[in-house]
C-alpha cells in the first residue's frame, strides 16, 4: 500500500541562543487508516514533526517528503513545492486534506463555536450542509453553538477544536497534546469519541503525547524517538523513526 506520508532523511533545526535543535527524520511511512502516536518528553520536536507534516513549516532538508490526500490520490512531493515556493498551493493543500488540532485547542475568541466549526468549511467554498450539526452532536457540543469559547468548559473546547478539525471531511488529522490539559477521565471519554470517528470515517491520525500510558491504552502505533547532544554541545538532536 502506498503510504499517506513518506519521508526520508527530512531534518528541521531550530537555531536558538546557545541551544540548538535539531528534528532528524531518517524514515517514517503512514499508511492510510493508521493511527500514529509521537510520543516523548517536552521539547523533543513532537510539535515541530506535526508543523512538517501539516505543511507549516518548511524541511531543511528532505530526501524524500512526499503526502497523499487520501488513499485513493496520486503522492505530491512536498518538499518539491516547498523548494519551488509554492506556499499558495501548500496552504490549499492544507486547508482541504488536513485537520490540525493545536495543543491549546486555537479557537477565535470572538466567534461562537458554530462559526469556528463551520470556518475551515467557508474558507474553502464549502456549501451549507448538515456537517456541522452532525459533527456536534457527535462531540457532544450541539448544546454550546452558540457560546464564545471563553464560555466553555477545557474539555468542551478541545471538542470543539476537533468538530472544527473534522468540519471539512479531511482524510488527514493531527494532533498535538489535544487533551493534555484535561484530567484523565474526560481526555478517554474525548479520545474515544475521536478513534470512533476516525475510524468510521477511514481518517489517517497522527497524535502527539507525552504520555506513554495514555498512548498504550488508545492502541496507537508509536514512532520511536531518540535524543543525542552532538556538535561539541551545542544542538540537541532528536531522531524519530518508524
Ligand atoms: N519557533 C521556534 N524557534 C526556535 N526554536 C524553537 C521554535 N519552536 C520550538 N523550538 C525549539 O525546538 C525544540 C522542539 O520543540 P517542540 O515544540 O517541537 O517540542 P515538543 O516535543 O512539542 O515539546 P512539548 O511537549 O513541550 O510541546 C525545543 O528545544 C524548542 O525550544
Ligand atoms: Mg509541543
Amino acid at each position: 500500500m502506498t503510504p499517506i506520508y513518506s519521508l526520508r532523511q527530512v531534518v528541521k533545526s531550530r537555531l536558538a541562543e546557545g541551544a540548538g535543535f535539531r528534528l532528524v527524520v531518517p524514515k517514517i511511512d503512514i499508511l492510510p487508516r493508521e493511527h500514529v502516536a509521537l510520543v516523548g518528553h517536552s521539547g523533543c520536536g513532537k510539535s515541530t514533526l506535526l508543523d512538517l507534516l501539516a505543511l507549516v513549516l518548511h524541511p531543511d532538508e528532505a530526501e524524500r517528503f512526499e503526502m497523499r490526500a487520501d488513499a485513493e490520490s496520486d503522492p505530491l512531493d512536498v518538499q518539491e513545492l516547498w523548494r519551488r515556493k509554492q506556499q499558495n498551493r501548500l496552504s490549499l493543500l492544507r486547508k482541504q486534506h488536513i485537520g490540525y488540532v493545536l495543543q491549546q485547542g486555537g479557537l477565535l475568541p470572538y466567534l461562537t463555536v458554530r462559526e469556528n466549526i463551520e470556518l475551515p468549511r467557508q474558507l474553502l467554498g464549502l456549501p451549507e450542509d448538515d456537517t456541522v450539526k452532525s459533527i456536534s452532536r457527535v462531540m457532544g457540543i450541539h448544546r454550546q453553538l452558540d457560546k464564545l469559547p471563553g464560555l466553555l468548559s477545557a474539555g468542551e473546547r478541545q471538542r470543539v477544536a476537533f468538530a472544527r478539525a473534522l468540519a471539512h471531511r479531511p482524510k488527514i488529522l493531527l494532533a498535538d497534546e489535544p487533551t493534555a490539559s484535561l484530567d484523565p477521565i474526560t481526555a478517554r471519554k474525548i479520545m474515544a469519541v475521536v478513534m470512533e470517528l476516525v475510524k468510521g470515517l477511514d481518517i489517517t491520525l497522527i497524535i502527539a503525547s507525552h504520555d506513554w500510558a495514555h498512548v498504550y491504552k488508545m492502541d496507537l502505533r508509536s514512532l520511536h524517538q531518540e535524543a543525542e547532544v552532538v556538535d561539541g554541545g551545542k544542538v540537541y538532536q532528536s531522531t524519530f523513526h518508524d
